[in-house]
């Protein structure tokens, strides 16, 4: 579990780029920092690695502050992936894959399974691409092989920052629901900086939406598309997508019997019953109503579906429709 302790780091007197974070990342989860340019996302991620000194407050790893950790010892423990992949040039494949392990003092034999079996992970044979070098691979297998080399030494915490964004879209996507299956298997607490939304939505357990050096919100992707906590918020999820969720399925029905009862398709004196009544039910008040249909609403009220006179007589006799 990673902890930000009201952590805050200036630049100069007026350049604060992050502002008093408080943050739990828990063990396992991918946690996405998103938020528009120069709002503080590499910042913050760097503080993790002390590739950024603090300037206030407190980075917890496990419990423990990080300033007390040897910088080396602490960076071999989490992995790191930027946007330009970052491989050495003149190492082959296996060997920037098998760094880590190497400085760790890990047997030959153990690193050189490990390269194979990380290789084979991400769709890169490893007979085939061990032996060559960066620049013979293209930039989607060249980013495969950067975010493998991070997963090698087996850190506990990986940090991502932008690693896809210089992809194209297809291989982009592949890597995204690459990262997804290998974190539910290898379950790496991953903290990953975009500034997709779409990416976001897609990766993450949690995201942290930031702006000029603070927190907005902290959701997942799901609670932040539908509760999205400020305007702000709103407008960076996009509107379009906010409204897209709050129509779930459900919602969409509901919405196009409202839109019925408006264009006069569905009868304004279709009488409205729970959901949970019994066919009985509905045909005594269709019955007594003098009305061709019901409209069944859930518990709060909602619209949930009509039902027709004929199409509860069918029901009612266990005739399918249409016999
Ligand atoms: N080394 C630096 N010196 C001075 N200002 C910096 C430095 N690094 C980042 N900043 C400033 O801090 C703010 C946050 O930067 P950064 O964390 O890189 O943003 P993001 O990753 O969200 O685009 C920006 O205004 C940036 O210009
Ligand atoms: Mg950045």
């Amino acid at each position: 579990m990673i902890t930000f302790n009201s952590v805050t780091k200036t630049f100069a007197e007026n350049m604060i780029a992050v502002n008093d974070v408080s943050l739990t990342i828990e063990k396992g989860k991918l946690v996405t920092l998103i938020g528009p340019s120069g709002c503080g996302k590499t910042t913050t991620m760097k503080m993790i690695n002390k590739l950024i000194p603090i300037t206030s407050g407190t980075i917890t790893i496990d419990g423990k502050d990080i300033s007390e950790e040897n910088d080396v010892e602490l960076r071999r423990n989490i992995g790191y992936v930027i946007q330009r992949i970052g491989l050495l040039p003149h190492m082959t494949i296996e060997e920037n894959v098998s760094l880590v392990p190497r400085l760790k003092g890990w047997k030959k034999e153990t690193y050189e399974k490990r390269v194979d079996e990380l290789l084979d992970l991400v769709g890169l044979e490893p007979n085939l691409y061990k032996k060559r070098y960066p620049l013979e691979l293209s930039g989607g297998q060249q980013q495969r092989v950067g975010v493998i080399r991070a997963l090698a030494g087996e850190p506990p915490i990986i940090l991502m920052d932008e690693p896809f964004s210089a992809l194209d879209p297809i291989s982009r996507e592949q890597l995204q629901d690459e990262l997804k299956s290998l974190q539910k298997s290898i379950q790496k607490t991953i903290v990953f900086v975009t500034h997709d939304m779409d990416e976001a939505l897609k990766v993450a357990d949690e995201i942290v939406v930031m702006k000029d050096g603070g927190i907005q919100q902290i959701a997942s992707p799901q609670s932040l598309i539908q509760h999205p906590a400020n305007d702000f918020v709103r407008s960076f999820i996009g509107e379009e997508r906010v409204n897209r969720a709050s129509r779930n399925k459900e919602e969409r029905l509901a919405s196009s019997i409202m839109k019925s009862l408006i264009q006069g398709n569905v009868p304004k004196d279709f009488p409205v019953l729970s959901q949970d009544s019994s066919l009985q039910e509905v045909a005594r008040v269709i019955l007594l109503n003098k009305s061709d249909g019901a409209i069944l609403c859930d518990q709060t009220g909602q619209p949930k579906g009509i039902i027709e006179k004929n199409q509860l007589l069918h029901e009612l006799a266990g005739i399918p429709e249409g016999v």
